[in-house]
C-alpha cells in the first residue's frame, strides 16, 4: 500500500514535469509569433502611410519602428532557444546550426529599424529606410523559416 503511494507520489511528479515542460515550450513559440505578427503588423502601418493610404505621421513612424527594435536585436535571440522548432513553428533547425547567422540578421533589423525612427521625417526618406528593412525580413525568412506552418 506504502509502495503504492509512494509510486503514485513519483508518477504525479514525472507528469506534472513534463506537462510543464511543454507548456514551457509552446509559450516560447507562441510569444516569438506573436513578436512577429506585431512586427509585420508595424510594417504594414508603416508602408500605408509610405503609399499614402493613411496620413504621414512622422511620430507615428518613430513609434512603430521603435516597437519593431524593441522586438529586434537580442530580443529574438531570447525567443529563440536550442532546438525550439516543434509545432506549429516555422522556425527552420538551420537557425541553430548557424546560430551567428541568425543572431547578425537580429541585430542589423535591430539597426534598420532605429534607422527608420531616425528617418522619420519626410515620406521619402521613410520609403528608403523601410526597404532596407524588409530586406533582412525577407533573407531571414528565406534562410530560416518554412514556408508553410507544420500540421
Ligand atoms: C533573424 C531572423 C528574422 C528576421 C530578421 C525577421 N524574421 Fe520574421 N520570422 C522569423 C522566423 C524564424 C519565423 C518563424 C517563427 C516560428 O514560427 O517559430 C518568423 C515569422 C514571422 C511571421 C509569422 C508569425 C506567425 O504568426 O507565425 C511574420 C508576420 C514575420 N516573421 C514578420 C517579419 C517582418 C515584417 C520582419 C522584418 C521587419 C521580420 N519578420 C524579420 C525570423 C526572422
Amino acid at each position: 500500500m506504502r509502495n503504492l503511494f509512494v509510486g503514485g507520489i513519483l508518477l504525479m511528479g514525472i507528469l506534472s514535469t513534463t506537462v510543464l515542460a511543454h507548456v514551457g515550450a509552446v509559450g516560447v513559440v507562441k510569444e516569438r509569433m506573436e513578436s512577429m505578427k506585431t512586427i509585420g503588423a508595424a510594417m504594414k502601418q508603416i508602408k500605408a502611410m509610405i503609399n499614402g493610404r493613411a496620413d504621414f505621421v512622422p511620430e507615428r513612424v518613430k513609434e512603430l519602428a521603435g516597437a519593431i527594435a524593441d522586438h529586434s536585436g537580442t530580443a529574438i535571440n531570447r525567443v529563440f532557444p536550442v532546438g525550439s522548432n516543434f509545432e506549429p513553428s516555422q522556425a527552420k533547425p538551420a537557425i541553430w546550426e548557424n546560430w551567428q547567422v541568425f543572431a547578425d540578421l537580429a541585430v542589423l533589423m535591430e539597426r534598420q529599424a532605429l534607422q527608420l525612427a531616425a528617418d522619420a521625417v519626410t515620406s521619402g526618406a521613410v520609403a528608403k529606410a523601410y526597404q532596407e528593412l524588409s530586406k533582412t525580413c525577407k533573407s531571414c525568412h528565406k534562410k530560416f523559416r518554412l514556408k508553410k506552418k507544420r500540421r
